[in-house]
């Protein structure tokens, strides 16, 4: 078994998910649980989708659905990396993989945009979900001050290519795409050396 095994069958569990056309709850719920079974385990992530840079977060693209239903991104923190305040317009599943991260919740109160309870601390195997229906704008940042952190994130779109908006500290929202930090995907389709070892 190639160790892209688990991403691979992840991605095929969720696409299977999803032919039966499953209403939001549902898809967060169960793919929720398919999410949480991936990072129970952190022996699958190529290096090159872990490697932190100096001055940003990074966000790699592991696989898109070839009709765009869903996208799995890797996250990666340096030490004191953090996300702006941002929204998603499409719901998110992100699962705890390495290190530890804080989400901060935002929501609209007399026309301005305000923190939400305390901010959720994720270990790696938490799962938290968001989306346009149960609160979607937050802010992520990096829990650990001296090491990476890296949570995976499935997304019910491309997510790069998604029209959405950060939320400037001064009031008001501006136009984001992310886009993606990688140009290459992790091949997880090779599947020959099953065929050698039976
Ligand atoms: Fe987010």
């Amino acid at each position: 078994m190639s160790a892209l095994a688990p991403l691979r069958e992840f991605v095929v569990d969720f696409a299977r998910l999803l032919d039966t056309h499953p209403d939001e709850p549902r898809i967060l719920e169960e793919g929720g649980a398919l999410l949480r079974r991936l990072v129970a385990r952190d022996d699958w992530l190529p290096d090159a989708y872990a490697r932190p840079h100096p001055e940003r977060y990074q966000q790699f693209l592991l696989h898109a659905d070839s009709t765009e239903r869903f996208s799995v991104v890797s996250f990666v923190w340096g030490p004191g990396q953090a996300t702006p305040v941002h929204d998603h317009t499409v719901w998110g599943l992100i699962g705890m993989l390495r290190g530890a991260e804080y989400s901060q919740a935002y929501r609209e109160r007399h026309g301005e945009l305000r923190p939400e309870g305390e901010p959720s601390w994720l270990a790696p195997g938490d799962v938290q979900a968001v989306s346009p229906r149960i609160g979607d704008v937050h802010r992520v940042h990096n829990a650990c001050d001296d090491r990476v952190s890296i949570s995976i994130h499935v997304y019910g779109a491309n997510i790069g290519a998604v029209r959405r908006h950060t939320y400037p500290a001064g009031g008001g929202r501006k136009p984001f795409v992310s886009g993606y930090s990688n140009t290459q995907l992790p091949n997880l389709w090779d599947r020959s050396a099953e065929l050698h070892h039976p």
